[in-house]
């Protein structure tokens, strides 16, 4: 408390006014979470993922990392999907990219971090995959926004492949998968046109949302 007093003067402040508005809300959160989304978006402090959906402690279940990615090796990401599928049993996957993201701008300007670099490696995957179309962009910041899209896109299809995905499917649980993109100018969210619900229709949602997005980077 010798030091920032302020973040724990501002928590009894915040707590005091959960319980002005719902006396048992903590003793009720206490007990269980019942979350009907899990969250995947970036580590980026202007993206706080509660508050610009306007959901309460308790309703989202929340991954962050740099770029919001989806890796088939990252064992803390998997963990989280599979306790959020499996335990949790959320209806909903969203995965959030955000336009300004400094992940995907760090890679398309070829800056080197340090061991973020290793991370950021599977965003220039992306890049590379979709070389010809971000070539196509016609400013730097389109270029970075286009980007942005298509990250989100590819770590959906991501999401689909994972083996804990393709177990609930199989076993008939209902699951949605989301991609969005989130524009901290003005503080609105976009759906991506992604919305996976088997895996047979992640083709066509691919193709789809990859189409609407060049011409967004287009622009
Ligand atoms: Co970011």
């Amino acid at each position: 408390m010798r030091v920032l007093w302020q973040l724990f003067d501002n928590n009894k402040k915040w707590a005091a006014r959960m319980r002005e508005a719902s006396p048992d809300f903590f003793e009720v959160l206490f007990r269980q979470q019942q979350p009907d989304y899990l969250w995947i978006g970036c580590a980026d402090s202007r993206v706080p993922a509660n508050e610009i959906t306007g959901l309460l402690p308790g309703e989202l279940f929340v991954h962050r990392n740099v770029a919001n990615l989806v890796i088939h090796t990252d064992l803390n990401c998997l963990s989280v999907i599979q306790y959020a599928v499996e335990v949790l049993r959320v209806g909903h996957i969203i995965v959030c990219g955000h336009l300004g993201c400094g992940g995907i701008r760090a890679v398309l300007e070829g800056e080197k971090m340090g061991l973020i670099d290793n991370w950021l490696r599977h965003v220039q995957d992306t890049a590379g995959k979709h070389r010809a179309l971000l070539d196509s962009a016609r400013t730097d910041e389109a270029r970075q926004d286009l980007l942005c899209r298509l990250n989100v896109i590819e770590q959906v299809c991501n999401l689909v492949s994972t083996p804990i995905v393709r177990d609930a499917w199989d076993r008939g649980q209902a699951l949605s998968l989301h991609g969005w993109i989130y524009d901290i100018r003005d503080g609105i969210l976009h759906d991506l046109g992604l919305c996976v619900t088997r895996p047979d229709e992640i083709g066509a949602f691919y193709r789809k949302a990859v189409g609407e997005v060049s011409g967004a980077g287009d622009a």
